[in-house]
């Protein structure tokens, strides 16, 4: 049987163990993904215990106490700590999610850290998403109203039931966590636009005020492009806004589907 062997500096290895420095009870341990390309050595996962009487209540707040007071090398992106920019989309103990959003106290044991799945990693828990954005750029998120201004240039309007359509859709903040948690879009992440840029697809097809319905539904029209979803549904559990893109993309298929008629 053929074998296949992971080059020896790619494995996991066990890393620091960073001791508290006050003499608190109230201990949490942290389990860090590190990885730098700046030597050659191999990922690790480093521990550090965090005073919780000196710590605010988010994953996020752990994190930038971390850095702050024991390991500034720690490498990270945040900017809103709200649940807005969706720059801190992380692994937390198995899922996917916002470490701004993410309870400390949901996690029972040692807190465990990593970047997002199946991404390259530029250092720690930075995951390079150049690829997405790409893919994003390539649905044209947009209005598309040939260039048309309303006559008196006043907003341009929608009715309230069109306007209902865009909920569910309008707040994604693309994080990423939906399109890192799929296993069709690790496989094909070349050709497959995965589901966090299916959402936003669909957001701009259902936009009563868009003009461009047709051209992009017949751009969507591909064998890899929507089609190698297979309902497998981590996307939608693993939103951290409550969105749901397997049905955004199940309704692209059938409006697909429509179009050819
Ligand atoms: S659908 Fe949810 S998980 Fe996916 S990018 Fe948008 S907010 Fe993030
Ligand atoms: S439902 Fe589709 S997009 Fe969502 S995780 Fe499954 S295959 Fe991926
Ligand atoms: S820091 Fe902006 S979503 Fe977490």
């Amino acid at each position: 049987m053929v074998q296949f062997n992971l080059p020896d500096n790619s494995k996991l290895v066990e890393g620091e163990y960073y001791k508290s420095k006050t003499d608190s009870n109230n201990i949490k341990n942290f389990r860090v993904y590190r990885w730098s390309p700046d030597d050659e050595k191999n990922p690790r996962v480093d521990t550090y215990e965090v005073d919780m009487d000196n710590c605010g209540p988010m994953v996020l707040d752990a994190v930038m106490k971390i850095k702050s007071d024991i390991d500034p090398s720690l490498t990270f992106r945040r900017s809103c700590r709200e649940g807005i920019c969706g720059s801190c989309a992380m692994n937390i103990d198995g899922t996917n999610t916002l470490a701004c959003t993410k309870p400390i106290k949901d996690c029972k044991n040692d807190v465990a850290i990593y970047p997002l799945p199946h991404m390259p990693v530029i250092k720690d828990l930075v995951t390079n998403l150049k690829n997405l954005y790409k893919q994003l750029t390539s649905i044209k998120p947009w209005l598309h109203n040939n260039g048309k201004q309303s006559e008196d240039n006043i907003e341009n309007l929608q009715s309230k039931s069109d306007r209902a359509k865009l909920d569910g859709l309008y707040e994604c903040i693309l994080c990423a966590c939906c399109s890192t948690s799929c296993p069709s879009y690790w496989w094909n992440s070349d050709k497959y636009l995965g589901p966090a840029v299916l959402l936003q697809s669909y957001r701009w097809l259902q936009d009563s005020r868009d003009e461009a319905r047709s051209e992009r539904l017949k751009e969507l029209d591909d064998t890899f492009k929507v089609y190698r979803c297979h309902t497998i549904m981590n996307c939608t559990q693993t939103c951290p806004k409550g969105l749901n893109p397997a049905k955004a993309i199940s309704g692209i298929k059938t409006m697909i589907a429509q179009n050819r008629t």
